[in-house]
């Protein structure tokens, strides 16, 4: 029987799941996650983590261990991508140029081509391999992955990702190259350019010195910092190939679910997803986007949100680095949780709460992108409070989301992207999430679910941007993404 044979799965993937732990426990007590000093795959000292690694399934150590390698020690900062060096950046920009151009779709042989309502899953990627492993692993235990395309959406080029990446066999997989990052663009826009304004500059000296973007400091009298823009031109470009350009989603009319490389997703998160669609479609004809993770009461990674929302504003108002408020537990996380595990909430798209694993159609997409201008000249360096921006005050359908209770989307990156010092610890979150969903088992695969509506609950009201986005070149770019369509593909690969 269907259901007998998937709680015995269930038992085994937790036992797996307990070695796996212990083992990635090790491995990155070995690997010095910090970013501090240069990467290291875990030297093979010794007989513990061989003993563990073992005790994994054979499939699945792939994803969690790399094949060793001479490493060369460069001594300082370069977490990742020591092998890059061998590349110069025109190498770099020129491979981009051709794996977009080739749009290549790994495993299509073995598992048919992409149907028009096949799920599409979006995993934005930067440079941390170590969460991206566990990422892959978590999607490799889903049921029915097989049936997706997962299009990985890198800022990064780096041929350890991209061998990882490449390595999937578990479901058709694609790769896009964001072709206007500061890799690629070391000394020149969207990268720092040399005559840029400093951050801190007032507008007075910025005029005086005349340097490029004198004119446009952001809300807060700040002037850009490359670094800080990427991820929502990245965020924005991705949508745009993957709805309006790339060959493949040509008659796709089925979901695209956006995920980052830091998420870890439960292995029913697509029988989820589906019951959210076709619960929407019979009961709440006006949500149009769903959302799979949600920040718990009793999993806290910001601290609270009024920290988190604090954080953002910190971040461009002092010359904080964007180092984490390091995240806290204050709980443990109740499984009772999931004893609600058939209930979803219809509520209005809040960035801060709804921003992890959301998925949408072409319909809805089409009327982001139609309000393209409104994301892109907004001065608020986040996706994702742009994109509430644009729900509030251009989308002709606002956004109404549809939430799991039991989030099935989990963040265990605990730093962020832009993170520089201190040990990230990231070994809580894997093994937290790993008990979290080891503890719902049973609760996994409801067979319907029940919709509470609570959009009556309070307003939120449209808010000043949090800054970082005042420069205009950034405008122009983001705005010119949007303007490309589908042309002829070419193969050159
Ligand atoms: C690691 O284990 C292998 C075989 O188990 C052994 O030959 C080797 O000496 C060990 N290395 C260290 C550093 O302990
Ligand atoms: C890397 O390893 C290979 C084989 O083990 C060896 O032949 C080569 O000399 C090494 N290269 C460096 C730079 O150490
Ligand atoms: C890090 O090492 C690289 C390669 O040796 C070097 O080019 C770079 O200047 C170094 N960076 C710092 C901050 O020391
Ligand atoms: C999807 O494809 C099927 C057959 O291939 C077709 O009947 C159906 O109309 C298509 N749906 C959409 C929304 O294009
Ligand atoms: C899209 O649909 C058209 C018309 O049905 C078909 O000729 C074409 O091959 C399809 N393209 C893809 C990528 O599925
Ligand atoms: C896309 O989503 C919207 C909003 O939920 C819905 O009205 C529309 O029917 C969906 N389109 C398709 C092709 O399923
Ligand atoms: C945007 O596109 C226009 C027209 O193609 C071009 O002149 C301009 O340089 C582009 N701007 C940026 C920032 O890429």
């Amino acid at each position: 029987m269907r259901a007998g044979r998937r709680r015995t799965a269930s038992c085994l993937r937790t036992a797996v799941f307990l070695f796996l732990v212990t083992f990635v426990w090790l491995q990155l007590h070995l690997t010095n996650l910090g970013g501090q000093s240069s990467r290291q795959e875990p030297a093979p000292d010794n007989d513990s983590s061989a003993a563990i690694l073992s005790m994994v399934p054979q499939v699945l150590h792939k994803f969690l261990t790399t094949r060793p390698r001479n490493i060369t020690h460069h001594g300082n900062g370069s977490t990742i991508g020591s092998d890059v060096h061998h590349l110069t950046v025109d190498d770099i920009r020129q491979n981009i140029e051709r794996y977009n151009l080739a749009q290549i779709i790994h495993n299509e042989d073995l598992f048919g081509p992409l149907q028009n309502d096949s799920l599409i899953i979006v995993v934005q990627v930067h440079t941390r391999l170590v969460y991206l492993r566990h990422l892959i692993v978590s999607l490799a235990q889903a049921q029915d992955i097989d049936s997706t395309l997962l299009v990985f959406s890198h800022d990064y080029y780096d041929e350890d990702i991209n061998e990882l990446v490449q390595s999937i066999d578990f479901a058709k997989v694609m790769q896009i190259f964001y072709p206007y990052s500061i890799q690629t663009h070391k000394n020149q826009f969207p990268g720092e350019s040399p005559g840029d304004c400093p951050r801190d500059i007032n507008y007075e000296q910025a005029v005086q010195r005349k340097c490029n973007n004198a004119l446009h400091p952001d809300l807060y009298g700040h002037y850009r910092e490359a670094k800080f823009t990427q991820t929502k031109h990245h965020w924005w470009w991705k949508a745009n190939r993957v709805f309006n350009q790339l060959e493949v989603t040509r008659n796709h009319s089925g979901m695209v679910l956006f995920l980052e490389e830091d998420h870890y997703v439960a292995e029913d998160f697509i029988h989820i997803l589906r019951l959210m669609e076709k619960t929407g479609k019979a009961s709440c004809p006006a949500c149009n986007i769903l959302s799979l993770g949600t920040y718990l009461k009793t999993y806290n990674y910001y601290g609270d949100s009024k920290k988190k929302e604090a954080l953002r504003a910190m971040k461009r108002h002092q010359a904080l680095s964007a180092a984490a408020i390091p995240p806290s537990w204050g709980f443990q996380i109740l499984p009772s949780l999931y004893q609600h595990y058939q209930k979803a909430e219809v509520t209005p798209w809040i960035s801060s709460k709804h921003n992890m694993g959301m998925a949408f159609n072409r319909s809805v997409w089409a009327e982001l992108r139609g309000c393209g201008r409104y994301f892109c000249t907004y001065d608020d360096y986040n996706w994702d409070w742009s994109l509430q921006h644009v729900s509030q005050g251009c989308l002709p359908h606002k956004l109404m989301a549809i939430v799991m209770r039991g989030p099935r989307v989990f963040h265990i990156g605990e730093c962020g992207v832009h993170h520089k010092k201190t040990n990230c610890q990231s070994t809580a979150a894997i093994s937290k999430v790993q008990k979290v969903l080891a503890n719902a088992a049973h609760h996994l695969y409801p067979s319907h679910l029940t919709l509470t509506f609570t959009s009556g609950a309070k307003k939120h009201k449209l808010r000043k941007g949090n800054g970082g986005w005042g420069d205009i070149r950034d405008h122009e770019l983001c705005m010119n993404m949007t303007q490309q369509e589908r042309t002829q593909m070419l193969s050159l690969m």
